[in-house]
């Protein structure tokens, strides 16, 4: 059977999706976007694709949500990237409206769908998905913590000049500058990053890894990172449709773990064909508890602001 994915923004990041979906074969997709022509065009391009690329999926592009009905993925990245100076949280109640709205469609027409958050603020946007679908925990879920574990990940391998894929690495908490890089479970082919770092190396890699996406937006001036964004979020995708149960960092609504119920943060999750098949609650040390604390008390900050203006 076809599998289908809807990538609601047709700008940076979800076209790159559309096009990651595509060139890995995995399913149909459809592009959604508020600018009339701009998913039906990109769309066609990426189509066109497929003889040269060797893939068979079609990919069709829409302003409304008809099109998507049925889908089994709905990924949102709709909403405003974030320019130089400005924080994530910055973006809190313009991308609300938006998420809101995209949202309440996808689910109307894919009322069995597993929504993937990547709007920013991250983890504010998830609740607010999940409060307009209604939809189980297990069925919203937010890209983060694949992106910024990339990047540590990266600048680890780069640092020590061996292969990206010998490093595994564990990034917690909300998508903002208190995340929390866990060093402790950091390793390169299972040999600690402590015995091949000093501290403050290591200390240097951490704050890039803090400060990775502003360290893009930096650069580029007129909006954010999206060729590793689009990549993290189709390593997700992927592991639902194949039902692969990959363990990986992603923003899960917490009810309980790790001793918060009510907001979604970064922990390490199994996605299978279910969503968010589990949760690891790994035992942190007091220290870590403390940060993760912190960056969860700023994603409760936003979704107060949210529950505010919902009257919630
Ligand atoms: P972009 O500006 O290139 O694309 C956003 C698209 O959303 C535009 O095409 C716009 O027309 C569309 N849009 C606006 N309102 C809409 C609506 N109501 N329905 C459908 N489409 C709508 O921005 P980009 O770079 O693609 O980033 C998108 C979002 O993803 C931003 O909020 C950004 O901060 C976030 N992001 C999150 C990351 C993460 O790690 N979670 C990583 C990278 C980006
Ligand atoms: C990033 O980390 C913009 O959140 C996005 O690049």
């Amino acid at each position: 059977m076809r599998r289908k994915v809807t990538v609601v923004g047709a700008g940076n990041v979800g076209a790159n999706c559309a096009l990651r979906v595509a060139e890995k074969d995995l399913a149909d997709v459809v592009l959604v976007d508020v600018v009339e022509g701009v998913p039906q065009g990109k769309a066609l391009d990426l189509l066109q694709s497929g003889p040269v690329q060797g893939y068979d999926v079609l990919i069709t592009g829409a302003n409304d949500y008809e099109p998507t009905a049925g889908s089994d993925i709905v990924v949102i990245t709709a909403g405003f990237p974030r320019k130089p100076g400005m924080s994530r949280d910055d973006l809190l109640l313009a991308n609300y409206d938006i998420v809101k709205t995209a949202t309440a469609q996808a689910a109307k027409y894919s009322p069995n769908a597993i929504l993937i958050v990547v709007t920013n603020p991250l983890d504010a946007m998830c609740w607010a998905a999940m409060q307009v679908s209604k939809f189980p925990r297990n069925r919203v879920v937010g890209m983060a913590g694949v992106l910024d574990t990339a990047r540590f990940r990266t600048f680890i391998a780069r640092e020590l000049d061996v292969s990206v894929e010998n490093v595994t690495a564990m990034v917690l908490g909300g998508h903002g500058d208190t995340m929390v890089p866990l060093v402790r479970l950091t390793s390169v082919s299972g040999i600690p990053l402590t015995e091949l770092l000093d501290a403050a190396t290591i200390e240097r890699l951490v704050e890039r890894t803090r400060n990775g996406g502003a360290e893009i937006v930096k650069y580029l001036k007129t909006g954010s990172a999206y060729y590793a964004p689009s990549a993290a979020a189709v390593e997700m995708v992927e592991s639902i449709l194949k039902d692969k149960k990959k363990v990986l960092p992603c923003a899960a609504y917490l009810d309980g773990e790790y001793g918060v119920r009510g907001v979604f943060a970064g922990v390490p999750v199994k996605l299978g064909a279910g969503g968010v098949e589990k949760i690891y609650e790994l035992k942190l040390t007091a220290e870590e508890q403390e940060q993760f604390r912190k960056s969860v008390g700023a994603v409760e900050e936003l979704v107060g602001v949210l529950k505010q203006k919902a009257g919630a």
